[in-house]
């Protein structure tokens, strides 16, 4: 699907969604760099991409610090001189509560990686793929950024943005070759659940009932989504922001 040469990030990729979409880049074809902030989970992860057989490099970046941000991208155009694809995927889910019981250092911590610091990646591959012959990127944002969800404001406010700012760099972009496209996760079976769930069988299957097709989804299902958002088969796609919910937003 992508040609050997070609290069595609992916952040927050040590574990969950963004592992399965480093793996299913490997398996389509591309050079995979992998970035996390967490560098042992990392290093293995880019390990498992390699063994399907392609050049996959990882590299250390936290996406609070803009500066890791724009050394993360200085490295993949001093080492491949190309970004071909990007998902930026890195975010977290950040304390659980109200409005009223929720603290400005949490709304500080979840926007400033989860928005703020996705402006940077955005703007570090915008960067990269007008220089060259352009690209398609694909901003991971959640059914949390099309409806609300109570006990969940810094979150929900990060993703409204990630929708809005992938909408508005399309637009920017488009005709110069990029493209850009949301993808709207609903409960997808990573430790981000576990940790909202606490792993209780009673609030999983709550979780699990939130969706139409009764059951959350599975890492793949969001990976391969992605694949496809960058692939040349989605060349007239740009600007959406994709539910992958099992019916969720459709209710
Ligand atoms: N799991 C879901 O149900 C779900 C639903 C909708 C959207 N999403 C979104 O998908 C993305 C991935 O979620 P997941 O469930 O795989 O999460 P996860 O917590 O299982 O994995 C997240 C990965 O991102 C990394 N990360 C976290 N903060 C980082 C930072 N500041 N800099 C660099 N790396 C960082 C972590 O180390 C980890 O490897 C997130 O943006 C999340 O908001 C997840």
């Amino acid at each position: 699907m992508f040609a050997k040469d070609s290069v595609a990030l992916v952040t927050g990729s040590a574990a969950g969604i963004g592992l399965a979409t480093a793996l299913a880049f490997g398996r389509a074809g591309a050079q995979v760099v992998l970035s996390d902030r967490d560098g042992e989970r990392g290093e293995a992860a880019a390990e498992q991409v390699r063994a399907l057989g392609v050049t996959a490099e990882f590299i250390q970046a936290d996406q609070a610090d803009p500066e890791a941000v724009r050394a993360l991208h200085a490295r993949i155009k001093e080492r491949f001189g190309r970004l071909d694809a990007a998902c930026n995927n890195a975010g977290i889910e950040g304390d659980q509560g109200p409005i009223l019981e929720s603290s400005l250092e949490n709304f500080d911590r979840v926007i400033g990686i989860n928005l703020r610091g996705l402006f940077v990646c955005l703007q570090e591959q915008l960067r990269l793929m007008l220089a060259g012959q352009g690209g398609a990127i694909v901003n991971m944002a959640s059914v949390a950024g099309l409806v609300g969800f109570a006990g969940l404001p810094a979150y929900c406010a990060s993703k409204g943005g990630v929708v809005q700012l992938t909408r508005t760099a399309a637009l920017e972009y488009a005709e110069r070759g990029v493209r850009v496209n949301a993808v709207c996760p609903g409960a997808i079976k990573t430790e981000m659940i576990d940790r909202l769930t606490r792993q209780d069988p009673a609030t999983e299957q709550q979780f699990a009932a939130l969706h139409p097709i009764n059951r959350m989804g599975r890492v793949e299902e969001v990976a391969d989504t992605v694949v496809w958002l960058c692939s040349p088969q989605a060349s007239f796609i740009t600007g959406q922001a994709l539910a992958v919910d099992g019916g969720l937003v459709a209710r």
